[in-house]
């Protein structure tokens, strides 16, 4: 498969950490910089991605931890094929909240099935497509639950997890990290969001064309 020309950035996080936010602005300052760029969602993106999304929300639903990383991966081979390949062979840039790190880190940590097991998993999902960089928006547990309290949303069926879950997945994240400096970089997502969008900018400099 010959590489893609344009750039995939993605976006991770616990719950509650700001990342939707954080991709509406970016988006917003990579147009102003004139780049083509596309915002995509996982689970979701593509019509058959977002059912997928319903599935795997259902508190109604009982999924093994299994199947759960299976659907994720199913949905992200239809993103990747329907949209994601193209979207970057065509030359433009895409903007993605959520992406395998968080299958490696909900499935893999979160749901103790391991990290290198879903990777492998994922591998045939992607077809081997790694981010460029990857932002990872690090807040506290108590912070992403109270913000995501503060919405008044009813809890779905991953949001009804126990704190020993979303621990072993913020564990998972920061390992993923560590392991790989070069692609991640960490931002302090307990600021408020016009700093956090600076924080990143300055985090994508490398990849971004010059301002
Ligand atoms: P997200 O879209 O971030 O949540 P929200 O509905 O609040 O916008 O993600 C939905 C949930 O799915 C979230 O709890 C994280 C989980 N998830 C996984 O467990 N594995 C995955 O591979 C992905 C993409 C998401």
């Amino acid at each position: 498969m010959p590489e893609p020309r344009g750039r995939l950035i993605t976006i991770e996080g616990l719950d509650g950490s700001g990342k939707t936010t954080l991709s509406v602005a970016l988006e917003e300052a990579m147009i102003a910089r004139g780049l083509p760029v596309v915002r995509l969602r996982e689970p979701g993106g593509v019509a058959l991605s977002e059912r997928i999304r319903e599935l795997v929300a259902d508190p109604e639903l009982q999924v093994d931890p299994r199947t759960e990383a299976l659907l994720f991966a199913a949905a992200r081979a239809q993103l990747c094929a329907e949209v994601l390949r193209p979207t970057l062979d065509d030359g433009r840039w895409v903007l993605l909240d959520r992406f395998v790190d968080s299958s490696l880190a909900y499935q893999g940590g979160g749901r103790e099935l391991g990290v290198e097991a879903v990777a492998r998993m994922n591998e045939l999902a992607t077809e081997g497509c790694v981010p460029d960089r990857t932002l990872l928006l690090r807040v506290d547990r108590r912070t992403g639950r109270e913000r995501l309290a503060s919405r008044g949303e009813e809890q779905d069926r991953m949001e009804r997890e126990q704190d020993a879950f979303f621990a072993r997945v913020e564990q998972a994240y920061d390992g993923l990290a560590t392991a790989d400096p070069h692609r991640f970089r960490v931002l302090d997502a307990h600021k408020d969001a016009p700093a956090v969008l600076a924080d990143a900018l300055d985090a994508l400099a490398d990849v971004l064309p010059p301002a």
